[in-house]
């Protein structure tokens, strides 16, 4: 069997971040939009490094401009993670661009989103629920207006509050007033740590924050300490191969430490992050991490039961998915 076939969890996917070119290309054509400096000759994202893949992230979401194009993107979206095999997926989704923050205006591109994820579901069985996140290269304030925006929004499809951007800018700590909010909503709480931040950050976001999940989280490898209280405080990682090889993290597959850390005894889980701005879907993570680390269907299956498990949805949905997984 080709592991590449198998079914799939995916914890951690940005929703613009997903968005094929050729489809941001069209609505920057609809909006007479210019954004030809994202693109590169070969008609894919171009970037040099991870602050310039920020800046050319927020121009290609920049022609997305109403809940409908939200709702556009959300199919988009969910037709390519469903031809991945992917059977459930957590997206961030923020209200930075989705409204600049403003409650009344989320409410509607959620609407918008949610409905295309149920179209998305009926026709293809691939389930989606939201991880509302804040930027953190926007600062403090502008995550408090995300957050209110979690919190009014919390339930059975808004599962959770998490922070990514450019982990280079101030403090996990300094968003501790967000995650308070989002906590006391009921809101699971991730955030991204342990990318380009070293195991301080990642020691941040569990203590500043009280975050259940780690984005990324893979420098924690260089603290044995830091380890182990993973381990201890049974944190699971939202692992992204792919992406730290692209970005400069690691040279390349064979020296990510996702096998390390698996062997240790850290919760691994694997997603995408950004897919085309990687180069990738979740199929070829599957190959590469065969390939690498000889990942076979055993391994990707505990892998998948660990995300399932450490999924933010209901444990009704929870079911369905570890069904998906047994029977697909
Ligand atoms: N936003 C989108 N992708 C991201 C990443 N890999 N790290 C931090 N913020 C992001
Ligand atoms: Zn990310």
């Amino acid at each position: 069997m080709n592991v590449a076939d198998l079914p799939k969890v995916e914890l951690h996917l940005h929703h613009e971040g997903a968005a094929p070119p050729a489809f941001v290309r069209q609505l920057a054509q609809e909006k007479s939009v210019d954004i030809s400096k994202v693109f590169n000759a070969q008609g894919g994202y171009a970037f040099n490094d991870f602050v310039h893949f920020l800046s050319v992230y927020e121009q290609a979401t920049s022609v997305l401009k109403t809940p409908e194009d939200y709702g556009r993107l959300t199919t988009a979206v969910l037709e390519e993670s469903a031809a991945n095999g992917v059977v459930y997926t957590e997206s961030f989704i923020s209200p930075d661009f989705c409204g600049g923050g403003d409650l009344g205006a989320w409410k509607e591109y959620l609407h918008a989103i949610q409905d295309a994820a149920d179209k998305a579901e009926a026709a293809h069985g691939i389930i989606l629920r939201a991880v509302v996140t804040c930027v953190r290269h926007f600062g403090p304030e502008k995550a408090k207006a995300s957050a209110l925006c979690a919190a009014e929004t919390a339930g059975d499809w808004v599962v959770g509050f998490g922070m990514g951007g450019d982990e280079g800018q101030g403090r996990q700590g300094d968003f501790a007033y967000s995650y308070d909010m989002a906590r006391e909503a009921g809101l699971r709480l991730t955030s991204h740590a342990g990318e380009f931040g070293g195991p301080d950050s990642v020691r941040d976001a569990i203590r500043d924050l009280g975050v259940e999940r780690i984005g990324h989280g893979v420098r924690a490898i260089e603290d044995p300490e830091l380890v182990q209280e993973l381990i201890d405080r049974d944190i699971t990682l939202e692992v992204c191969p792919g992406s730290n090889v692209v970005l400069g993290v690691f040279p390349d597959f064979a020296a990510h430490p996702i096998e390390r850390l698996r062997s240790a005894g850290v919760k691994v889980t694997v997603s995408t992050d950004d897919p085309p701005f990687f180069a990738t879907t979740m199929r070829r993570e599957y190959q590469m991490l065969n390939q690498a680390f000889g990942y076979d269907a055993d391994i990707f299956h505990t892998l998948n039961t660990t995300a399932a498990h450490a999924a933010f949805c209901n444990d009704e949905t929870r079911a369905r998915v570890l069904k998906a997984l047994e029977t697909t």
